[in-house]
């Protein structure tokens, strides 16, 4: 089975394919402006506290999952427990399915703003134009949506290649590019006149700023991050050879993952206080405060667009597992063949899209329960279905499956692995009881 659905080739292929996965929008895009908005370093210091105790425990049960059952989420829970349980599968494609819709609007404006840095359209200067500009943009009907094809189409070239190929020759390629291109911002970010205070928000706690409402936007941000809670990580363990230490590969995208935020907020932070920005500005600091940031650089443009570049190249990685997802469920369960179900799941996808692009617009006037069609895919996806799933796979590893899940002669874990106890216990108790917690505080 695994020989012929293709398999990563090496363990760093995996490794970097995985993290491709993790870092995406959310660690570059998100993890900053939450950090702005929730007081700098003490959210950071429960970010760190949820990702190395809860995420790197869900992710483990995610790839031990995908490497026994050695295959797509549906698949993987119907082979190894079957029934109701398989339902949980059928939940992450749905969410792969809907998150891509509203991430590959995001990741198109990433092209669209590589683009408009290259031609010098953003060195306006001024804050507010910046802001009306970005306004203008999204609203548009026509611009927008546009890109997102193009971003959609980027994607299903890649996932059309398969896993082996496709998707591990792209992360070779692309996640150390990445990687140097966030060092080299940071540099020029940090020794600015004037990062220090941003370095300082970033980094000195201030514990009278805690409040319940970060506690819970800490752990709901390290499920969206780490990429789990739907099977992202399923898919991926399905195509680690039997040869790799889980925990150790779990460990590394963790870690790999927290870095590119750590940095992103090195890289974004210093600059906004450096020129006298807003840290709480909320979604529009990437995209309105930083052009302007980069307009009064040396070099602005060219370190604007590099910026864009590779905010793209991480969204293309992150959305690349999420169309993974939806694609392996269509090969494996219903027979399709990989390019057929990647123009299937692609355009359908696609579509589901555009009202997300329009109700940012003209559309703007259609909604429901008050949100527009965008923050209502967004709320479901992220606030609903990733922190359910995340708090069956937990139950179902900590409760249902655990020996199995041990056995290395069948692809688990093995016994070499010290923290079993540690990690039986957080998947039985910790991991459930706390996500509950985000799911109802979040409703
Ligand atoms: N982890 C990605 C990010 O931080 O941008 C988003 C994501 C990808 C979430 C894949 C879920 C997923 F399955």
């Amino acid at each position: 089975m695994a020989e012929s659905r293709g398999q990563f080739s090496t363990r760093t292929g995996f490794i970097l394919a995985a993290a491709g996965s993790a870092v995406g929008l959310g660690n570059i895009w998100k993890f900053p402006y939450l950090v702005g908005e929730n007081g700098g370093a003490v959210f950071l210091i429960i970010y760190l506290g949820f990702i190395f105790t809860i995420g790197l425990s869900v992710m483990l049960a995610e790839f031990a999952i995908g490497r026994i059952g050695e295959r797509n989420p549906v698949g993987a829970f119907a082979h190894l427990k079957g029934g109701p349980w398989t339902a949980v599968g059928y939940m992450g494609v749905f969410t792969g399915f809907v998150i891509l819709s509203f991430y590959s609007v995001v990741g198109g404006w990433t092209i669209a703003y590589a683009f408009k840095m290259a031609s010098g359209l953003l060195s306006l200067g001024d804050p507010k134009a910046l802001g009306d500009a970005f306004g203008a943009f999204i609203g548009d009907p026509v611009e927008p949506i546009f890109y997102h094809a193009l971003f959609m189409i980027l994607t299903g070239a890649v996932v059309a290649r398969g896993i082996g190929t496709g998707i591990e020759r792209a992360c070779n390629i692309l996640m150390p590019v990445l990687f140097v291109l966030l060092v080299v911002l940071c540099v020029r970010s940090i020794t600015l006149p004037g990062a220090a205070a941003g370095i300082a928000f970033f980094l000195q706690p201030d514990f009278s700023k805690i409040n319940p409402a970060m506690v819970i936007a800490a752990l709901g941000h390290a499920f969206f991050s780490l990429s789990l809670g739907m099977g992202a990580m399923i898919t991926y363990g399905s195509y680690i050879s039997r040869q790799t230490n889980l925990p150790r590969a779990a460990l590394w995208v963790t870690s790999l993952d927290t870095l590119i935020a750590v940095l992103a907020g090195f890289l974004i932070l210093p600059a906004v206080f450096a020129f006298g920005f807003d840290p709480g500005a909320g979604p529009g600091l990437t995209f309105i405060t930083l052009p302007a940031v980069f307009s009064k650089m040396p070099l602005g443009a060219f370190f604007g667009t590099l910026f864009f570049v590779l905010l793209g190249v991480a969204a293309l990685t992150s959305a690349m597992s999420l169309l993974e997802v939806v694609v392996s469920f269509l090969v494996d369960e219903k027979g399709l063949q990989r390019r057929k179900a990647v123009l299937a799941a692609g355009t359908a996808i696609f579509l589901l899209g555009v009202p997300s692009s329009l109700s940012l617009g003209v559309w703007s006037g259609f909604t429901i329960a008050g949100k527009g069609f965008f923050d209502v895919a967004d709320y479901l996806a992220s606030n609903i279905l990733l922190p359910t799933g995340g708090i069956f796979i937990s139950i179902f590893v900590g409760w249902v499956v655990f020996p199995k899940i041990m056995d290395g002669d069948n692809g688990g874990i093995g016994d070499e692995f010290r923290w079993a106890g540690v990690w039986r216990i957080i998947c039985r108790y910790v991991a459930p009881a706390a996500i509950a917690w985000v799911l109802v505080s979040g409703l």
